[in-house]
């Protein structure tokens, strides 16, 4: 049972949401895309996390690096969100200074070169890759990204890399840790997943939790698994394809769900698991957006969890400190 609990306005207040930018998101690792996307030299992934534009590029060496997608000059972005590949340099979109992949100021044209050698890099940021994951983290005294994932190595272990990707997005109009709670909550099944519990033949789906992961089901990994990884990130591995949820906070009251979809070539079955795992997300969706408009009303207090409710309390906790 847990007697800490989150009041309804940490779901529903701007200031909550942007300190958590800080508190949360820019002190965790962060999955920002595949590495099959950074094969070659200048390929790169740029995208927002924790409101820091950032960008991972593959250098001259073969190594990945990351950086702050912010000249040195005037803030200017170097290059554009999205998958891309630079030319051996990024070139800054807005006066066209040049940088080498590896972060260092080389051309500035006409204009004269920042006395400081502090002001002749990109600002750094850490990356590391993870089974063919890659994630970034923007402090610099975070903890290996391998460590905190070791809980899922022997559920990965037995799977072969997997290639091919269907990608799909949703919008929720819900606070993300409405759509977390939801995720590590082993109690809704029967209530919201009729068809599934059906499928499963199982109702309930016990959550444990381990460091910073949380699996549920079996815990055979022979049965595949689900697997939610903190602070947004989850996993759902079933009948050989890979489902990869990143759950992205947009504002107090919108979250957007990145699904990757990994299988083998020619997989027959990624239809079916796709349209299980779409109506599974459609469901939670549209539960968390009625939570949501019920915690704006403000009527709701909150009640007692039990163990039922699976990491819930857990989350909660972990909120609340770090929100201190
Ligand atoms: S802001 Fe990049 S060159 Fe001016
Ligand atoms: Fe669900």
């Amino acid at each position: 049972m847990s007697s800490v609990h989150a009041p309804s306005r940490l779901y529903t207040d701007r200031d909550v949401f942007e300190r958590e930018q800080d508190v949360i998101f820019a002190k965790s690792w962060q999955f920002i895309g595949l590495e099959i996307d950074l094969t070659k030299e200048g390929d790169y992934l740029a995208d927002v996390v924790a409101k820091y534009p950032v960008v991972v590029v593959r250098d001259h060496q073969g190594q990945l690096r990351a950086f702050h997608n912010v000249c040195r000059h005037r803030a200017g972005p170097l290059v554009a969100d999205g998958k891309g590949r630079c030319n051996k340099a990024f070139v800054c979109r807005y006066h066209a200074w040049r940088y080498a992949l590896d972060g260092n100021l080389t051309d500035t044209g006409e204009f004269p070169r920042p006395e400081e050698e502090s002001g002749r890099h990109l600002f750094q940021v850490k990356v590391a890759v993870w089974r063919g994951l890659v994630f970034v983290n923007l402090d610099p005294g975070a903890a290996p990204l391998a460590d905190m994932l070791a809980p899922l190595d022997t559920y990965f272990s037995r799977y072969r890399p997997m290639f091919t990707r269907i990608d799909h997005s949703h919008s929720v109009a819900s606070n993300w840790k409405v759509y977390i709670e939801n995720y590590i909550d082993g109690y809704h099944q029967e209530g919201l997943h009729p068809a599934l519990a059906t499928n499963d033949g199982d109702q309930r789906h016990p959550v444990t939790i381990d460091g910073e992961v949380a699996f549920a089901g079996t815990g055979r990994a022979e049965d595949g698994f689900w697997a939610w990884v903190w602070p947004n990130l989850g996993f759902w591995y079933h009948r050989s394809v890979l489902m990869i949820e990143r759950i992205r906070p947009v504002s107090e009251t919108s979250t957007r769900l990145d699904h990757i979809y990994l299988h083998q070539p020619e997989d027959p079955g990624v239809d079916a698991v796709m349209s299980v795992t779409e109506r599974n997300a459609d469901e939670d969706a549209w539960v968390c957006e009625r939570v949501q408009r019920n915690l704006r009303a403000g009527i709701f207090t909150p009640s007692t969890l039990s163990s039922v409710d699976g990491g819930v309390g857990w989350f909660q906790q972990r909120i609340l400190s770090l929100l201190k």
